[in-house]
């Protein structure tokens, strides 16, 4: 039979072990939980938002609020020279979008678009809503009289 001050010892490391397993993983689903999303309320001439881009310093999306349109726009870097402007309304039957991860998702039905607008997972069938976007060193213009339908 062990000796009692060792099964406690054991019983005290294993029970330690699982906290801090348990903490750990726990922690880990928090964070990816936690993951904030950036807002903007930008200033709109002449039908044309303009957003610095400084705001990707630490994002990868940003999602720009405008009562112009019926939904948000999401603004992704694909990279240095390149983005996207997604109008976040679902295709299928007009509700708007989550941006979850690096996919868009209709809390609705279920539908999943890309980072770039396109269907991974129905019942839309059509591609999000794209506008053109130009880029300057400081800052990111979306023209919102230029809808791209792909
Ligand atoms: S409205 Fe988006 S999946 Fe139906």
């Amino acid at each position: 039979m062990a000796d009692p001050s060792r099964r406690s010892f054991i019983k005290t490391i294993s029970g330690s072990t699982l906290a801090l397993c348990c903490g750990s993983t726990g922690l880990s689903v928090l964070l990816n939980s936690c993951t904030s999303i950036k807002y903007i309320q930008p200033i709109i001439k002449n039908n044309k938002i303009t957003v610095s881009i400084n705001e990707f310093a630490e994002n990868k999306f940003v999602v720009v609020n405008t009562e112009q349109l019926p939904s948000s726009i999401y603004l992704n870097k694909i990279n240095d020279s390149s983005y996207s402007a997604l109008l976040m309304l679902c295709t299928h039957k007009n509700c708007s979008v989550n941006p979850t991860g690096s996919f868009l998702t209709c809390p609705c039905h279920g539908s999943q678009f890309s980072n770039k607008g396109k269907v991974l997972r129905g019942p839309a069938e059509e591609r999000l809503t794209e506008y053109q976007v130009l880029i300057n060193e400081k800052q990111i213009t979306i023209d919102l009289n230029q809808a791209i339908k792909l």
